[in-house]
């Protein structure tokens, strides 16, 4: 082969994947990074990328100089020479792409089982995603159950996924990996946050009419705030004065942003207004503590109208947290 070929095919190469190079780097394809699993991740599609730019690169080069060198006639119509395999082209075209998807393999694997090795003192946290919320429980003495993941930053976050009802997936770009929650199994995600923010947690499998908005926040806080943080809501929960208590349940899971109450400074719309509970229980004709324990473990029992039904989810709480919330209830809603 002569030089000057060899120029043409490096230079329109080097042009080429220069260019996809300089696309895939400076436009900002990816959300930051928030954890250690996600830097590990990220060399698998950095990884991946590379070969894609070079196999790219090699492509072009060949195709644009082959568009301009071997260009045929205007008039010619004559076929080419014909051609009968070539069993060495045919063997470096299986193995060349044999070895870069055995590599990508190996390096997923590496990175795989890297990202699922638990680091030391492993924070628990129980995930239940149901149509259409997220909640997660602390499986401290307390079980404080809330509707936005708080994570202390630089420790190794065992989440413990479950679903009441369909398929969801748990999904925080940041953090960059999704699990499925499956209805009958546990499945688990090993974060190790290494970012202090507030990122979106957004269910990534279609799950029915609400899937777009079963969004929550997580929050990466140092360990310090987070033990402070679990303290006061382990103390809140707990309080025997179901004021205290009570209120912290209703903040704590999702109540306030279907419902009004007043004493909570909830505003919400899409459901009953829980100011008047005193009132719907009176339409139903049930005692006031039986009509909200029962709306709460069982809301299809009686659904106030103009409201529609299967709209509000079952919480299963822990009993000492159902009791305070049922007294908050009584106690607001009577003013
Ligand atoms: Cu839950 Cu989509």
């Amino acid at each position: 082969m002569r030089r000057g070929p060899i120029f043409a095919l490096l230079g329109i190469g080097t042009v080429a994947g220069g260019i996809a190079a300089a696309v895939a780097i400076f436009l900002p394809w990816l959300p930051p990074e928030a954890s250690t699993e996600r830097g590990r991740i990220d060399v698998v599609f950095w990884f991946t990328v590379s070969i894609c730019i070079l196999i790219f690169a090699i492509v072009v080069a060949v195709l644009l100089y082959s568009v301009l060198r071997f260009r045929a006639a205007p008039d010619d119509d004559s076929d080419g020479p014909p051609i009968h395999g070539h069993t060495g082209l045919e063997i470096v075209w299986t193995l060349i792409p044999t070895v870069l998807v055995t590599s990508i393999g190996i390096v997923s694997a590496i990175v795989l089982a890297r990202d699922d090795a638990l680091g030391k003192n492993v924070l628990e946290v129980n995930v239940t995603a149901q149509q259409f919320v997220w909640s997660f429980e602390y499986p401290n003495d307390a079980k404080v159950t809330t509707g936005t993941l708080r994570l202390p930053v630089h420790r190794s976050v065992l989440l413990h996924l479950h679903s009441k009802d369909v398929i969801h997936s748990f999904w925080v770009p940041e953090f960059g990996q999704k699990e499925d929650t499956v209805p009958g199994i546990e499945t688990t995600l090993h974060i190790t946050p290494n970012r202090l923010g507030t990122y979106p947690v957004i269910c990534t499998e279609l799950c029915g009419l609400g899937h777009s908005v079963m969004r929550t926040e997580a929050i990466v806080m140092t360990q310090a705030a987070f033990d402070r943080w679990l303290k006061s809501q382990t103390k809140a929960t707990t309080s025997p004065n179901p004021s205290v208590s009570g209120a912290a349940v209703f903040k704590n899971n999702p109540c306030g942003s279907c419902h009004t109450l007043k004493a909570a400074g909830a505003t919400g719309t899409v459901g009953p207004d829980l100011d008047k509970l005193p009132q719907y229980a009176q339409t139903a004709g049930k005692p006031l503590a039986d009509f909200i324990r029962e709306s709460i473990q069982d809301p299809n029992a009686y659904v106030q109208k103009p409201y529609p039904k299967n709209v509000m989810p079952t919480f299963n709480l822990p009993k000492q947290q159902l009791d305070a919330l049922v007294q908050y209830l009584i106690q607001s809603s009577k003013g």
